[in-house]
């Protein structure tokens, strides 16, 4: 009895470990072909996603620029944060399930096994495109002023965040769109996370599904 007691234990830990595994980003790449004033150039918002999914490449590219680190001496990140908090955690909503970008290990760690890319929109194409970041704010990392101006502290870092997004989809030849359109309750209870952090904005990305309609 005892030793299947214990072989249930093993097993169950062995199973959770394994999908717990951090998902390693291959390096991120240095250059992709087009310079910035060219990005700027086709920076757009575009709607209209097919549902291939992307690359562990393209993955760790679109990360990187989001918010990774670019320095690694001092840690400091690709884009700008008020008093260099960091609070702005980035959470991908992929077909696999939800997983949080440790910037640190340049990895994604899974949260959970559900597909909640439906809960981080209101229009239907968030649950098709294969890509949906959620930037949330951890509040208990900014200690100056009321949830008002932490609000608006995060929202001007996650900006920043979401422009990285767009310039390295358009020189990467994907289609984005930054989002404030979502059920924030709805999407914080899906993401089962607790009071202090609070959703900022979404960013879908994807492949484009055909050149007309943006
Ligand atoms: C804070 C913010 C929230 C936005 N929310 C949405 C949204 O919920 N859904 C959407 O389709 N586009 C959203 N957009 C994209 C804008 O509609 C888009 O940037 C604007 O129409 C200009 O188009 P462009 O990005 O191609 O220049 C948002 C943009 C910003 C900056």
């Amino acid at each position: 009895m005892k030793k299947s007691i214990f072989f249930v234990l093993s097993t169950f830990v062995a199973t959770t470990a394994l999908a717990t595994t951090p998902i390693s980003l291959p390096t991120p790449q240095q250059r992709i072909g087009m310079d910035l004033m060219e990005a700027l150039q086709q920076r757009q918002s575009i709607r209209n996603f097919s549902s291939d999914s992307l690359s562990y490449q393209e993955l760790s590219d679109v990360l990187w620029a989001a918010f990774g680190i670019n320095r690694p001496e001092t840690g400091k990140r690709t884009a700008p944060s008020a008093m260099n908090r960091q609070e702005i955690q980035i959470y991908a909503a992929l077909a696999s399930g939800l997983y949080r970008y440790d910037a640190s290990g340049h990895q994604l760690i899974k949260v959970s096994d559900k597909d909640i890319r439906s809960d981080t929109g209101r229009q239907d194409w968030v649950a098709q495109a294969p890509l949906n970041l959620i930037y949330v704010s951890d509040f208990s990392q900014l200690d100056r002023g009321d949830d008002t101006a932490k609000k608006l502290i995060s929202s001007t870092n996650a900006g920043f965040i979401g422009q990285n997004v767009y310039l390295y989809c358009a020189a990467a030849g994907l289609a984005t769109v930054v989002r404030g359109g979502f059920d924030e309750q709805m999407l914080a209870k899906s993401m089962q996370l607790p009071e202090h952090m609070k959703i900022i904005l979404t960013q879908t990305v994807g492949h484009r599904a055909s050149a007309s309609n943006p």
